[in-house]
């Protein structure tokens, strides 16, 4: 799978233990930065992975930051994106399952590499059940993102 990574300066850490992991598993990896522990702002590179997914240079996508809530919020600006901040295996397998989320956020100032590595194979390793009641479901989320996007002309 083509998977695209991206990281503020607080989600800096994880971003190598998760690319090598991803990496060695097989997976082809478009790191997005950052690289190096200067302070960015997180929406620049939520936005890159987000893209990146949409224009289909990456199947999924994983944005770390400091907590992963700022990475979470931005992502899901993009129309098509849908971001999910997991800390459990669970959510980070359902989420796919049942909410298809494309981007996985990651707080790498509030878990450590081993749970981080276990959250990525989990989102990874699921596939959307595609059951009438999940796209049921996220056709109610497409079109919120449709009827309230602003008019722009
Ligand atoms: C950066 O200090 C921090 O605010 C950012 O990484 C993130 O945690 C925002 O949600």
């Amino acid at each position: 799978m083509r998977i695209a990574v991206g990281a503020d300066h607080g989600g800096f850490p994880l971003k190598s233990p998760i690319v090598d992991y991803l990496t060695t598993a097989g997976h082809e990896v478009l790191d997005l930065g950052t690289h190096n522990t200067d302070p960015v702002d997180y929406p620049d590179y939520a936005k890159a992975v987000g893209e990146a997914v949409l224009q289909g240079e990456a199947e999924r996508g994983i944005i770390i930051c400091g907590s992963g809530v700022g990475a979470c919020v931005a992502a899901n600006k993009l129309p098509g994106i849908r971001a999910g901040l997991c800390h459990d295996t669970y959510s980070a397998r359902q989420g796919v399952e049942h909410d298809n989320i494309n981007v996985l956020c990651l707080g790498a100032r509030v878990i450590g590499v081993a749970l981080a590595l276990e959250l990525v194979q989990a989102f990874i390793g699921a596939t959307f059940s595609g059951k009438e009641r999940y796209r049921r479901r996220l056709a109610k989320v497409a079109e919120m993102e449709r009827i309230l996007r602003p008019v722009t002309d």
